[in-house]
């Protein structure tokens, strides 16, 4: 299956590739690789169905992906193939901050700009392999620690190559090769993941984020829908959906974040939104979807169409079942929106007892558990809130809650405060003042952009986990202990919490219609809590201590609250055990037959994905991917 090894053939590849006689600005973005392009390559042959193991191929040959120093890892005359294939689109990217380590690489003033900008979500969106959880990439490349002693810029979990796809030709091409050759192979939209899906050992990664197509549909018309839609690429961020759908006086389910991939792992994974208490999950929005198979293959999935694909990708999962090229959703005309923000803290006399040791801040949490309390009926009326508790940064031994925004679609000032009315009152009460900043906006897009700042990310001193709590647990008889298990975690740790209500009314779907996670259509609060180390700590068997009490404590104490429930996949503990349960429900046999049909012989792997269980890549996750 290789190639004729012939050095001129090589030598021609590498001066083709290098003197890009494909220029990339003018391919077109709707280019297909097709069988015949490649027959003379086999490295870029197309698979079958992946059902039958015995074609030959070096994929059946090992239990394992091959990395570098194998006698199987690809030669340079193959990556020049697939680098001329994809119009000299290959790179082998440095870690972010490679810059700031000694050596060729090193650059005084990028490495000032990559430091001040870590927190920046576009720094690492906009960088070919770097990630938002640096955690899963092992911390071996922090710009933060080049000043340490004897420690060199590794790649740790971040790919070695990488295809910047221009279309579903350089996909196919990237899929085909790592398939053909038996390499890993990761998918990169923005990053954003919470686990670092987006990243992976001696892998070659397909980075999605420049199929930036987008169109909007005015009378989009099938047997099942008739209406606006929006057509976009799949590297289309949030930020880019909403101005698109504006100026056509729409509005789409999207991420509140402003640079999340919505085309990714996003929406696949269901994908939760500041329209979801009216509209329900992005995922229930999509009409199609044009995906690049295992197999190479570039197809449409919908409910016509590679029907159980389709199904699958919808809330299933991204890095599972294919590369998405294009998303085909429904979109909604713009409405206006009123959005609130404020803030409080606890009050003289919760401060007053912390001389004494007293640090229960009853009149804190009084509040606090009286506006979750509001949470069923604020969602049934189409509200959504995005708030946090964090330890304060002025009073020790105090929180600060934060609402950043209270986001209310189509309705005004007046009707935003009456809701929040009994909130300022009971916080009156109790000796502590809240002044909400009420603003009223003529769209959505409007009230979006002032109403959330952009992610902070790059954060690795602390591990997140989450849980969706049901309306069954604000019935009187739970209600009492659910609150307590949150006061509990939180008053130790520190919350981002969403008021959310995806039902299947809101979504218009049924049960069936999607792979959702079920637990989404009960929920009312999407809660994050997270454990924090020392930003000094780089030891991994301590680290790795703080998460395992942090997954089988206080997590285990909201699971025990909402048996059954689940996990939001994509902002989760990548330490939940039983994740399939957790993260995908019910649906998780159906979705991992569908894996097996559309991927048997594992092109497509991230940690806790659909079918993931049946590899591993070392204990620390950072190793050889191989089957278990
Ligand atoms: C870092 O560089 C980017 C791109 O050149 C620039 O937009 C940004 O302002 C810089 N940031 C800082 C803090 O200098
Ligand atoms: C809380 O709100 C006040 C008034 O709007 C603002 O000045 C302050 O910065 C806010 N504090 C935090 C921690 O967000
Ligand atoms: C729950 O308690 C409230 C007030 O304590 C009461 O009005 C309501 O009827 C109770 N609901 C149920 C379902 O018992
Ligand atoms: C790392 O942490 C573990 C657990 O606390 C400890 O036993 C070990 O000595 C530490 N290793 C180093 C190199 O400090
Ligand atoms: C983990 O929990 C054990 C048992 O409670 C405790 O002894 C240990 O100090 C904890 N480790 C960390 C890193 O918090």
């Amino acid at each position: 299956m290789k190639l004729p090894q012939s050095a001129w053939l090589a030598g021609i590849f590498t001066a083709l590739a290098s003197a890009a006689i494909l220029p990339r600005d003018d391919e077109p973005s709707d280019s297909v690789l097709t069988p015949g392009d490649v027959a003379d390559f086999p490295v870029l042959g197309f698979g079958d169905f992946d059902n039958n193991p015995s074609s030959g191929k070096r994929s059946t040959a090992s239990h394992c992906k091959y990395i570098p120093g194998d006698s199987q890892w690809p030669s340079n005359s193959e990556w020049s193939v697939l680098n001329f294939f994809t119009g000299g689109s290959l790179v082998k990217p440095d870690p972010v901050g490679k810059v700031c380590y000694k050596g060729s690489a090193y650059d005084a003033a990028r490495c000032a700009n990559v430091t001040a900008e870590w927190s920046n979500s576009d720094l690492h969106a906009g960088h070919p392999t770097s990630i938002m959880s640096p955690l899963y990439q092992g911390l071996t490349c922090l710009p933060q620690d080049s000043s340490f002693a004897n420690h060199q810029c590794t790649l740790g979990g971040y790919p070695i190559y990488v295809v910047n796809a221009r279309n579903a030709w350089d996909v196919q091409a990237g899929v085909n090769f790592a398939r053909n050759t038996n390499i890993r192979l990761v998918i990169k939209n923005t990053g954003h993941d919470f686990a670092g899906k987006s990243s992976g050992s001696y892998s070659l990664s397909i980075r999605t984020h420049m199929l930036k197509d987008i169109a909007v549909i005015k009378n989009y018309k099938s047997k099942y829908y008739s209406g606006p839609a929006i057509k976009a690429g799949s590297g289309i961020q949030g930020f880019e959906l909403y101005a698109a759908a504006h100026a056509a006086g729409l509005m789409a389910v999207g991420g509140e974040g402003m640079t999340v991939g919505w085309g990714g792992g996003y929406i696949q994974g269901g994908g939760h939104s500041p329209l979801s208490s009216l509209h329900g999950m992005a995922a229930d929005q999509v009409l199609s979807y044009e995906v690049v198979l295992a197999n190479g293959c570039f197809v449409t999935a919908d409910k016509d169409t590679n029907s159980d694909l389709f199904w699958a990708l919808r809330g299933g999962g991204g890095s599972a079942f294919g590369v998405v090229i294009s998303i085909t959703v429904k979109a909604f005309t713009e409405r206006p929106v009123t959005i609130s923000t404020f803030n409080f803290t606890a009050s003289a006399a919760d401060v007053a007892k912390y001389d004494s040791g007293d640090y229960s801040n009853d009149d804190f949490w009084a509040v606090i558990k009286h506006y979750l309390s509001l949470f069923p009926e604020h969602a049934d009326q189409g509200i959504y809130s995005y708030w946090n508790i964090f330890p304060s940064y002025t009073v020790k031994g105090a929180q600060t809650f934060t609402m950043q925004p209270y986001f209310a679609v189509g309705k005004t000032v007046a009707q935003v405060n009456a809701l929040l009315q009994s909130l300022v009152d009971t916080a009156s009460a109790h000796g502590i003042t809240i002044h909400p900043n009420t603003v009223h906006y003529p769209s959505f897009y409007e009230g979006w952009k002032a109403g959330f700042p952009k992610e902070t990310v790059g954060l690795y001193t602390s591990q997140p986990g989450s849980r969706l709590f049901p309306r069954a647990n604000w019935a009187n008889d739970t209600w009492d202990t659910t609150f307590d298990a949150i006061r509990q975690v939180v008053s130790a740790s520190f919350m981002i919490g969403f008021n959310i209500a995806p039902s299947l009314t809101a979504g218009g779907v049924t049960e069936d219609e999607n792979a959702v996670n079920p637990a989404w259509r009960n929920t009312v609060l999407h809660a994050i809590a997270g454990v924090m180390w020392d930003a000094s700590i780089r030891n991994f068997t301590l680290i790795r201590e703080y998460q395992r009490n942090f997954t089988h404590g206080p997590m285990q104490l909201w699971r025990d609250l909402t048996p059954g429930s689940g996990a939001y996949l994509g902002e989760a503990d990548i330490n939940e055990p039983d994740w399939q349960q957790a993260f995908y429900g019910c649906k998780y046999s159906k979705l991992y037959s569908i894996k097996k049909k559309y991927d048997l012989s594992g092109v497509f792997f991230a940690e806790t994905a659909v079918g993931s269980e049946d590899w591993k890549a070392g204990n620390d996750r950072l190793g050889r991917l191989c089957r278990v």
